[in-house]
């Protein structure tokens, strides 16, 4: 037990570290706009009954297809509408005895032993070369475009060109006609290497050593021409990227290191030394660290280069994870070509085996130097290619595969960390003189994100998939500006931004997307717009002066009655996740009132026990960064007693006041009902396509209530807001279930008994929203329905049985859409 309590003390002091120097270093940038699935706009998708894990995308501009590689098929997508399949679909199967023998030799028949398309590249101008684990043996061919044929003659040993686990790491491209890959080499997936085939040349691989390759990951790799342009006369090379048990720690023997290792293109390895083996073999330490926190993310996952005219511009973006103190973080960190190279030509790390210890090898170092590609100066000395290399040379590259330097990330820590999130795959691309950062998750959602000198804003967070699923692959389309993501159940194709969710000109500028301006009274994309129009955009400092005149300073004011003794929200519909909520009654900021019973809640204001001083005005800003939006505009009347409110109504109504109680609770019951069924019919009308008449007939709303104090205690009523918004939108207030004029908000007395938001954000409801685990059919509502939700003051609905009837299976269908958004820690949302 105490063990545990130090623990958490540990992680608990850890974690305030982590928030303090997130603040510093821009940490857990929060997404500003959440998207949720259903109202990703423009979104193609395409999935196939009975095909899975859509893992490998290529994308071929110029054809004007996506290729798409699945399990046991290959499908060819028209880049514009992914919905339309523009050839016949491929089906590659391995045969049953194949997979007979891979569920004999011990693999799972269900997830192991079929053909996963792993591999799916341009070879020339007519073939794709593609290849597939193919039942735990690999094999690999051509397919031709023009029909989208398979060549089955062609096939032939995948061996060290695909993996045989389709759970493992592996990466590949072609190069004039030469495949490089890197994968696991065997059945029990052993054995790494690095593989050169393909082509004329005869094929290259690495030593099998522990000092090369140990137990790798591979993750990604690129082939950059550095002879272009070279005074040194330097030859192309090909960069690879791992994860790999690092040997040269000595307290931390097992301790995982990234890597990045480098082969040159011209290398035919050694005439006896290192024959048919990588003579330039050489690879160096990646960092991607918090050093304040000593927080080493050493598991990479993917990457992403971004080759911006000259291969010296390279600049390569890795996706990094760790644990942390019992957190899953997440980082990107980014490359310079330059600061790669100089890890190269540096010093080389030795094992000296009196220390036993590794250090820097400090001895003279042979001539040629070992690991180099052969240049103009091997030339002059009669080096023309690797074949002629000295032993000595070759021996030490053998001995020496491993640089003593470290890669550094730019400004030596990540561009983007975040927490309780797994980051999966990215892509970056430039827009104006912008970096916008797409990043996949393990949960299915997309963030974006741009990077303003060396930090990231995080534009929105995207859900692409419904069913929560690791983003594998990511691709754009530049010509097209569409994004494509895989996964294991489907392909989604959405644009590369969405303008049109920003519905005022703060809101555009306040969102730094570089494909958004603000023209006249519409945000659009930049390649939409004309070029006489006058538009507004500021990425850098999301200055919200710029629409001063354009905004509405005037919101409709909606009348409140309510009885004293009260508990009322009065909602705040906050423009974005950063935005806070500033609150002014009669025309004073709230925080300076000295009257009792105010609550602002991120989105609401809560108003308990309402006093007669609490009647007037009530206005609400959006507030973020300097910029304010009118939100929320009430007035509030609060009247001593019911019997007045309802006389002044209407005269000579002398009921018992009991009586009257029962009435009102049957009259509110009823309402609620109404209210239900009419969101519910009004759900069902919009899913028919009838959205339009369902908006007229919400626009008429009562704009007044009155609230009987019969109530039980903590009972609270909310307003609903008369707004034409689409209800769906990402920020509704989370306090509407439906858009009548009268809502009972479930669960929202404030928590007593010290329930506080847990910390590393578990839960996996909404803050001021119930775990909808508990809901009863809107037709058995009773009293004592009421009566009986004492503890947390709501209604509670429950669902009759599955597909039961429409009602129900659409309200829970929406729970479920609820339940689907991530963890929305508050200490997250607000910056
Ligand atoms: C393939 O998809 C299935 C179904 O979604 C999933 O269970 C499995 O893990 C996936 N396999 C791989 C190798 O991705
Ligand atoms: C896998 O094996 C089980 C039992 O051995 C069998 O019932 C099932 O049909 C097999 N599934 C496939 C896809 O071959
Ligand atoms: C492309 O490669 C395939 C497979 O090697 C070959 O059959 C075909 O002739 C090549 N096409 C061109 C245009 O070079
Ligand atoms: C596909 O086209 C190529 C070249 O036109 C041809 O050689 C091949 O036989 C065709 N395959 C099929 C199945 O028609
Ligand atoms: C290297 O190439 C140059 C010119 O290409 C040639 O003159 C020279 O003889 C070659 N040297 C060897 C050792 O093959």
């Amino acid at each position: 037990m105490a063990g545990d309590a130090s623990r958490s003390l540990v992680c608990n002091i850890a974690l305030v570290m982590l928030v303090q120097v997130a603040q510093a270093s821009g940490w857990n940038t929060a997404p500003r706009k959440t998207v949720r699935h259903d109202v990703v706009k423009e979104v193609k998708r395409f999935s196939k009954p009975k095909v899975f894990n859509y893992t490998t995308l290529r994308l071929d501009e110029d054809g004007e297809a996506l290729y798409v590689g699945a399990r046991e098929a290959v499908f060819a997508l028209w880049t514009e509408d992914i919905t339309v399949e523009v050839k016949d679909a491929i089906v590659w199967r391995a045969p049953l005895e194949k997979k007979m023998d891979c569920v004999q030799k011990g693999k799972n028949n269900q997830t192991d032993c079929f053909n996963y398309i792993r591999f799916l590249q341009t070879f020339n101008h007519t073939h794709l070369y593609t290849c597939g684990t193919y039942a735990f043996q690999p094999k690999c061919t051509y397919i031709d475009v023009r029909n989208f044929t398979l060549n089955k003659a062609a096939v032939e040993g995948g061996k060290g060109k695909c993996p045989y686990d389709p759970s493992k790491g592996h990466t590949g491209l072609i190069v004039d006609g030469e495949l490089y890959s890197a994968t696991l080499n065997d059945f029990l997936g052993t054995e790494p290497v690095i593989l050169r085939n393909l082509g004329h040349r005869y094929s290259m691989k690495t030593e099998y050593l522990a000092s090369w390759l140990n137990e790798p990951n591979f993750v990604g790799s690129a082939y950059i021409q550095e002879s272009t342009n070279s005074d040194s006369g330097d030859d192309d090379k090909i960069y690879f990227f791992f994860s790999e048990r690092a040997v040269e720690y000595d307290c931390y023997r097992d301790q995982v290191v990234a890597r990045v290792a480098r082969v040159c293109k011209g290398d035919l390895g050694g005439a006896r030394t290192l024959q048919k083996k990588w003579t330039t073999f050489l690879k160096a330490r990646l960092l991607c660290s918090v050093p304040e926190l000593q927080l080493h993310l050493n598991q990479i996952q993917t990457i992403y280069t971004l080759n911006d005219g000259s291969w010296k511009n390279t600049v390569f973006y890795g996706i990094f994870q760790a644990q942390w103190a019992d957190l899953d973080v997440s980082a990107v960190c980014q490359y310079r070509m330059k600061d790669i190279q100089r890890a190269f030509d540096g010093p080389y790390k030795v094992f000296r085996d009196q220390a036993q210890k590794w250090g820097q090898y400090s001895d003279k170092v042979p001539n040629p130097r070992p690991g180099s590609c052969i240049t103009n100066s091997h030339r002059k000395s009669g080096y023309n290619t690797s074949l002629e290399l000295p032993d000595s040379t070759l021996n030490f590259a053998k001995e020496h595969p491993l640089m003593n330097e470290q890669v550094w990330p730019v400004g030596r820590q990540p561009l983007l960390v975040q927490k309780n999130v797994n980051y999966t795959r990215l892509v970056v691309d430039r827009v104006a003189s912008w970096n916008v950062l797409y990043i996949g998750t393990g949960q299915g959602w997309l963030q974006k994100a741009v990077m303003i000198g060396s930090r990231a804003h995080v534009i929105e967070e995207v859900q692409l998939f419904e069913e929560a699923q690791p983003v594998e692959s990511l691709t754009i389309s530049k010509r097209k500006r569409l994004l494509f993501a895989g996964s294991r159940s489907q392909v989604v194709q959405i644009p590369m931004a969405d303008c049109g969710k920003y519905q005022s000109c703060s809101d555009c500028i306040l969102a730094r997307d570089p494909h958004c301006v603000w023209a006249k009274d519409q945000c659009i994309r930049t390649d939409t717009m004309t070029k006489t129009l006058t538009v507004l955009q500021d990425v850098e400092f999301a200055n919200t002066e710029l629409c001063q005149r354009m905004e509405p300073t005037k919101g409709e004011r909606r009348t409140i009655k309510v009885e004293v003794g009260t508990n009322i929200f009065l909602p705040c519909w906050l423009i974005s996740n950063l935005a806070v909520p500033k609150w002014l009654f009669k025309g004073q900021d709230l925080t300076k009132v000295t009257s009792t019973g105010y609550e602002i809640q991120p989105k609401a204001l809560q108003i308990s026990n309402v006093g007669v001083e609490h009647s007037g005005n009530y206005l609400c800003y959006s507030e973020e960064k300097h910029g304010r939006v009118l939100s929320g505009n009430y007035s509030l009347a609060v009247f001593p007693s019911l019997a007045v409110a309802l006389e002044s109504k209407s005269a000579g109504f002398s009921l018992s006041l009991v009586w009257l109680g029962v009435l009102i609770l049957g009259a509110v019951v009823l309402s609620c009902l109404l209210a239900a069924v009419i969101y519910l019919h009004r759900k069902l009308r919009e899913q028919l396509g009838k959205t339009s008449e369902a908006r007229e007939a919400s626009g008429s709303q009562a704009t007044e209530l009155i609230l009987p104090k019969e109530l039980p205690r903590g009972t609270t009523f909310v307003p609903s807001q008369t707004s034409s918004s689409d209800e769906k939108l990402w920020d509704a207030p989370s306090y509407y279930y439906s858009d009548g004029s009268l809502k009972i908000v479930p669960g929202h007395a404030p928590c007593q008994n010290g329930g506080s938001p847990s910390l590393n954000g578990t839960a996996n409801g909404i803050p001021g929203q119930p775990l909808p685990t508990s809901v009863q059919s809107p037709t058995r509502l009773n009293l004592s329905n009421i009566r009986g939700a004492n503890t947390n003051g709501y209604i509670r609905l429950q669902l009759g049985e599955e597909g039961a009837d429409p009602f129900s299976e659409e309200l829970r269908k929406k729970l479920k859409q609820r339940q689907m958004l991530p963890d929305a820690n508050p200490e997250e949302s607000s910056v």
